[in-house]
């Protein structure tokens, strides 16, 4: 309905304006002049009303035209009783009587140049032109970027405000209260601000500035431009090029950006837990040690920078090197080892002697040809490893001069057993041959062969002239070999010596036996009177004998005996008898001790001579009369009981089964039994009476 009333007055309007149009062409050949001026604001805020008064000279019932643009909006013959013709939608426009153009609650869209023409048919017409600006306050306006994060890196910046009411005439903006201008950097144009290439330093306070006839408007904005992680700066406290297990460290990872990166740590695979870039590392040990890498993140760009940093961790190799030397290849080389295990990292081991070049870690084997330069020469091996240098050395060596030792010893069932041992210092350790005469002996029956070759074991062993032969050893490695012939002998004592002290009251027995002597112990035999049982005893000696008996009995390793509680002005005589197993060898020379060894015949006859015969008979006298009383106490109190050491020795047989005991029950010698045992030995100074003959006993020797 609306529409089609418009439409109709629409039509209307075209009518008239032909009709005005025909009044031109008409009033055109008049000759007057019509002057038209308008006047009012222009600029005004919406809403408000406003009119644009119109001053219209030389004309008196003109017909008044008003367009807006290009299009006409009021036509009216001023002052008719007909109404104007007003073509205005918003219902904002009215024309007063004057025919000035009123609008009423002005909207923003009637900003525009309005011309009014005037005409009077027969006097002119004439037209003037009037622009008006309608604003309104500018009101929410907001700042956007794009991107929407700003990054350095990016090519550029654009910031852009919009406002949801009211258009500004004047756009400033600001950079820390700096005002930009157009430049190189900068681009101003419509509503936007473009940074081209944005850095760190764009970071900052931004301001913008609008403002139109009515009101201003200023809007902050904090732009910062992200950047990083960049140059991650690593280090190690305490700096030091390497750690010995047990220490602690502390990594730490700093690197410039915006927003600060975020620092993790990652070893192995694994992120290890670190607190602001801080990974503590406590007692640290080898399986510790390699490249830890700092991942720095930005969080904001997404943007990542990793930084390694190796950690060595150094552990001492356990123990002392250790030099060895063997043969390899067959026996065709000598090769030198030289181990140090443990470790990190593994030590570095070289035999400079040998060669200066040549070097490994751990283990390290150096193979040189046999020859006579390497026999004797100590190599050592340097052994260096970060926390400390050791060396080791050896020697290799053919088997040069040895003695071969025989070792006795009596087996349970009472047997001889003999060990020869070859043993050189040959290294490496040589290979022993053994053979009798012209018989090679290998293990088996009587004849044992220690596993390393060096032992020869006889068991059973009899002291006849088959048995007591020559053995031969051949010892035999990669530098050389060495023959050695062991003559066996019967059970021998060589030197003796006797050595008193200065009272007579103790001697020392020595004796030697020959190398390859059979032995397995020694009894000490002494005449003279019996020795003093302690130094309190009461008891009266006994008087002297010249039968020799048994004293003491020695196991084969002694050499010498010492013999106490002798009387000073006795007179001793010592022997030893060397015994292998049941056998006796021959006694040794008999040694004197005692002032009847001491003073020769011709001597005592000249302190004879100067002595009064008058003296000497009464002395004579006086001595045999003490004598009787001494003989008949003494045939009272002297009792032989059995030895104590006898009955100890009874009472350990069980003990006895020992490689080192011996079984005498059928010895055919008919001198009392000796006792080897180590009791025995040491109850030197109880008497053991060579009259009496204990019942048979085991005995021992200590081999
Ligand atoms: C229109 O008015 C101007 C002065 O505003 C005047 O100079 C001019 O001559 C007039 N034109 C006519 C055709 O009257
Ligand atoms: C327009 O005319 C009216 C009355 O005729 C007057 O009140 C007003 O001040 C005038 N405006 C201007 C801008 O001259
Ligand atoms: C101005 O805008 C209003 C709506 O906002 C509309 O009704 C009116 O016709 C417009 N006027 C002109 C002259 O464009
Ligand atoms: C515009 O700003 C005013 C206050 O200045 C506020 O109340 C209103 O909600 C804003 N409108 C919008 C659409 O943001
Ligand atoms: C920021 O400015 C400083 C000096 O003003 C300059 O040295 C630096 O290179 C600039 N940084 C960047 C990323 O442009
Ligand atoms: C690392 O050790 C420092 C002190 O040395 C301590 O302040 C820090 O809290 C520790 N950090 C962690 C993750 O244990
Ligand atoms: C970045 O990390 C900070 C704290 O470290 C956090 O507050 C923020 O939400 C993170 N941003 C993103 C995008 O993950
Ligand atoms: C850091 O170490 C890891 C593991 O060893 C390796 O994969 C990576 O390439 C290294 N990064 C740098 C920057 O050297
Ligand atoms: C030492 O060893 C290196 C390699 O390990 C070898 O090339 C060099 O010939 C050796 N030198 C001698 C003198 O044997
Ligand atoms: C050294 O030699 C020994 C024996 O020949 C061998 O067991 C060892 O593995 C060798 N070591 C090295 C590092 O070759
Ligand atoms: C050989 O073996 C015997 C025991 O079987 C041992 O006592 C001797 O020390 C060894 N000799 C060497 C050189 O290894
Ligand atoms: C010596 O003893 C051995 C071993 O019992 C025996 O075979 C050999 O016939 C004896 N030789 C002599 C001469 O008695």
């Amino acid at each position: 309905m609306d529409s089609d009333m418009s439409m109709h007055a629409s039509y209307a309007f075209k009518h008239t304006c032909w009709g005005i149009l025909l009044l031109f062409l008409a009033a055109g050949v008049a000759d007057c002049s019509v002057v038209v001026t308008v006047s009012g604001p222009h600029v005004v805020k919406v809403g408000s009303s406003v009119t644009l008064n119109v001053s219209i000279t030389g004309a008196t019932r003109p017909t008044i035209v008003w367009e807006m643009g290009e299009i006409p909006v009021v036509t009216w013959a001023l002052g008719s009783g007909s109404p104007p013709a007003i073509s205005d939608p918003g219902g904002v426009l009215s024309i007063e009587r004057d025919g000035s153009l009123s609008f009423h609650n002005v909207l923003l869209n009637y900003s525009a140049t309005y011309t009014v023409s005037v005409v009077e048919l027969g006097v002119g017409s004439n037209t003037s032109a009037f622009t008006l600006q309608v604003f309104d306050d500018i009101r929410n306006v907001s700042v956007s970027t794009e991107p929407a994060k700003a990054v350095e890196g990016t090519s550029t910046l654009t910031l852009a405000y919009s406002s949801l009411q009211g258009e500004a005439t004047e756009v400033k903006w600001f950079f820390n209260s700096a005002e930009i201008k157009n430049s190189a950097h900068y681009v101003i144009s419509g509503n936007s601000l473009t940074i081209r290439g944005p850095t760190r330093n764009d970071t900052g306070r931004y301001t913008l500035v609008l403002k139109n006839p009515f009101s201003s408007e200023t809007i902050h904005k904090n732009i910062s431009v992200l950047y990083g992680p960049e140059r991650p700066v690593l280090e190690v406290h305490p700096p030091k090029a390497f750690f010995v297990s047990g220490e602690s460290l502390v990594l730490s990872c700093h690197a410039d950006g915006d927003p600060s990166p975020i620092a993790s740590w990652v070893f192995g695979g694994l992120t290890l837990p670190a607190q602001a870039g801080m990974l503590n590392l406590t007692n640290i040990q080898s399986s510790q040690a390699g490249v830890y890498t700092c991942v720095m993140l930005n969080n904001e760009t997404g943007d990542r920078l990793e930084k390694n940093i190796t950690i060595q961790v150094y552990e001492s190799p356990s123990g002392d090197p250790m030099c060895s030397v063997m043969g390899v290849n067959g026996n065709q080389d000598l090769q030198y080892r030289c181990q140090w295990a443990g470790g990190t990292p593994e030590a570095q081991l070289s035999f400079p002697v040998l060669n200066a070049t040549s070097s490994g870690s751990g283990d390290f084997n150096l193979t040189r040809k046999p020859s006579q330069d390497l026999n004797g020469k100590e190599v050592t091996c340097i052994a260096s490893h970060p926390l400390l240098q050791r060396n080791c050395s050896v020697t290799a060596r053919g088997p040069a001069d040895f003695l071969p030792l025989v070792s006795s010893m009596v087996d349970t069932d009472g047997k001889l057993v003999i060990t020869i041992a070859c043993a050189s210092t040959s290294l490496p350790v040589a290979t022993v041959t053994w053979s009798k005469g012209n018989q090679i002996l290998t293990s088996g029956g009587r004849y044992q062969i220690s596993s390393n070759t060096t032992l020869l074991y006889i068991n059973d062993f009899r002291l006849n002239s088959t048995e007591l032969d020559t053995y031969t050893c051949n010892a035999v490695n990669i530098l050389g070999s060495q023959k050695n012939d062991v003559a066996m002998l019967g059970p021998t004592v060589s030197d003796t010596g006797l050595f008193p002290n200065q009272e007579g009251t103790m001697v020392t027995l020595t004796w030697e036996t020959p190398r390859t002597s059979v032995i397995t112990g020694f009894e000490v035999q002494m005449t003279g009177p019996d020795l003093l049982p302690s130094p309190g005893g009461r008891r009266r000696r006994k008087r002297a004998t010249n039968e020799f008996r048994t004293i003491e009995l020695k196991p084969s390793s002694a050499r010498s005996t010492d013999i106490s509680w002798l009387d000073p002005k006795a007179t001793y005589r010592f022997r030893v008898i060397p015994a292998a197993g049941g056998t006796r060898g021959q006694p040794s020379k008999e040694l004197r001790a005692g002032p009847g060894g001491g003073l020769s015949g011709p001597a005592i006859a000249g302190i004879a001579a100067g002595i009064p015969c008058g003296i000497l008979l009464i002395l004579i006298i006086i001595a045999l009369i003490i004598l009787c009383v001494v003989c008949r106490r003494k045939r009272r109190q002297t009792r032989y009981p059995v030895s104590r050491a006898v009955e100890k020795a009874v009472a350990t047989q069980p003990n006895l089964n020992t490689p080192h005991t011996l079984l005498t029950g059928g010895l055919k010698t008919s001198a009392g039994p000796p006792d080897y045992s180590a009791h025995q030995v040491s109850e030197r100074s109880s008497t053991l009476p060579s009259v009496v003959s204990p019942p048979p006993v085991r005995m021992a020797t200590t081999v």
